[in-house]
């Protein structure tokens, strides 16, 4: 069984890696988030009772499983100190089960203002960013004048770094917005929340390292989805991280040749919540009507997702950048409803068809797909744990896209509670190679 495994978003995040991560959970050690930060949601249902994390690693919720926020990961400390409180009040016991990167950024307050101001300042190609000040805290980093957690471990060093930050950035948004002052008056705060982040510091890379060299098992956990991702997205309508599975390594300090699965998590159908191109949208009632059935409002921001059918060639994109070596299909469900499922089988560009995934994000736009539509099976499948009890038209269209992507699916769920899943060749253990 695969020691170091990754689950990556195939499409544009909310694929539902929360409930697929905490299901593979069971069999690893250790859960790790490698990019990211706050603006994801994963929503996981056990035992009855509904968690929607944020930035903590889903592996949170089981007992004994350790956690660990990865470098590549953008951490708000207040938020973190919410959402660990949150989960205690649910009865889960998170102690040093969760550890931190002592090189993971810092979103500080006037990284959300930035970010508002910036959406604001764009008028027309707004990015539809979640506000959490994701983008603002990478551009730091990468400028080499971010903060980081172990800035935290000394309060006095803190200080002086983030006068010296606020300085500098003070300079830059009144310059480009107008805004006014940022006066530090957060840095008290998050001197205070530093209790709960500085005893949990850790070398994430070193720890990994170790807990496979002693055979243990490690999920590399991907927030967003692979077309969200920073360098292969739909750029600049993506996030700013690395969401693909090579963030795994860069994300946490593990090398390349450690990993050996990478698990694709894709819905039956397509969603995209934010700006930019989506190929197979669907508007008017359509769209609805699956946006109703399937719940698709952003876990974070409560936005409408955007809905459409299910893509291959984006799908096949996604399956070759990660190396896909299984897929999870989710919410299967959710077209019980149709008599007829179209699905996006080739793309065109002026008059052209294409094989791969255009790079221009007004090329994406202006692509016309190429549909066939498969039978629907209008029968229930909620809730199906076995193959052989799903309707002989679901399993065709299973067939069908894992056919087309050249990945085999090993994993279909039914449902958002952990027994609602379908584990396709006899165990969990296919899904993991
Ligand atoms: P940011 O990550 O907040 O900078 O937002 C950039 C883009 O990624 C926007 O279109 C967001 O809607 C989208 N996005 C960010 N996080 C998620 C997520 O967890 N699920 C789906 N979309 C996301």
């Amino acid at each position: 069984m695969s020691k170091a495994a990754v689950v990556v978003g195939v499409q544009w995040g909310d694929e539902g890696k929360g409930k697929v991560v905490d299901a593979l959970a069971e069999h690893f050690d250790v859960v790790a988030r490698y990019q990211g930060g706050a603006n994801a949601g994963h929503t996981v249902v056990a035992e009855g009772r509904k968690y929607i994390l944020q930035l903590l690693p889903t592996g949170i919720v089981r007992p004994d499983r350790q956690a660990l926020i990865g470098n590549g990961v953008v951490i708000d400390p207040e938020a973190l100190a919410r959402e660990v409180q949150c989960l205690e009040d649910a009865g889960v016991q998170v102690g040093q089960r969760l550890l931190i990167s002592d090189r993971a950024h810092l979103i500080l307050p006037c990284h959300r203002t930035y970010e508002v101001a910036a959406e604001a300042a764009r008028a027309e190609g707004k990015l539809g960013t979640t506000s959490k000040g994701i983008g603002p805290t990478y551009e730091d980093k990468a400028g080499r004048r971010g903060l980081r957690t172990s800035d935290l471990r000394d309060a006095a060093v803190f200080r002086e770094k983030c006068r010296e930050f606020l300085e500098e950035k003070n300079r830059l948004t009144a310059a480009l917005f107008g805004s006014k002052n940022d006066d530090g008056a957060w840095i008290d705060r998050y001197l205070a929340v530093s209790q709960l982040i500085v005893p949990r510091l850790i070398n994430v890379s070193a720890f990994l390292n170790d807990a496979l060299d002693a055979g243990q098992r490690v999920l590399f956990e991907g927030a967003q989805g692979t077309l969200l991702d920073l360098d292969h997205g739909t750029y600049p309508f993506v996030t700013s991280s690395s969401a693909a599975a090579g963030g795994a390594c860069t994300g946490t300090g593990v090398g390349p040749t450690r990993l050996d699965a990478v698990i694709g998590v894709s819905k039956a159908y397509t969603t995209r919540v934010g700006s930019g191109p989506f190929p197979t949208e669907l508007f008017g009632e359509e769209a609805d009507k699956i946006r109703e059935r399937g719940g698709e409002y952003g876990a974070v921001t409560g936005r409408p997702r955007r809905c459409g059918w299910f893509d291959v060639p984006l799908a096949r994109y996604s399956a070759r950048l990660n190396h896909l070596r299984t897929l999870v299909i989710t919410k299967l469900d959710i077209l019980d409803h149709l008599a007829e499922i179209p699905v996006g089988i080739g793309y065109e560009l002026d008059g052209r068809c294409l094989d791969g995934f255009p790079a221009d994000a007004t090329d994406v736009e202006r692509l016309t797909v190429r549909y066939t539509t498969l039978p629907g099976w209008q029968e229930p499948t909620f809730g199906l744990q076995e193959h052989d009890q799903l309707p002989r038209r679901a399993q065709d269209y299973l067939k069908f896209i894992s056919a087309e992507i050249g990945v085999p699916i090993a994993m279909v769920s039914t449902g958002p509670e952990r027994q609602q899943t379908i584990w396709i060749g006899s165990s969990s253990h296919r899904v993991i190679g």
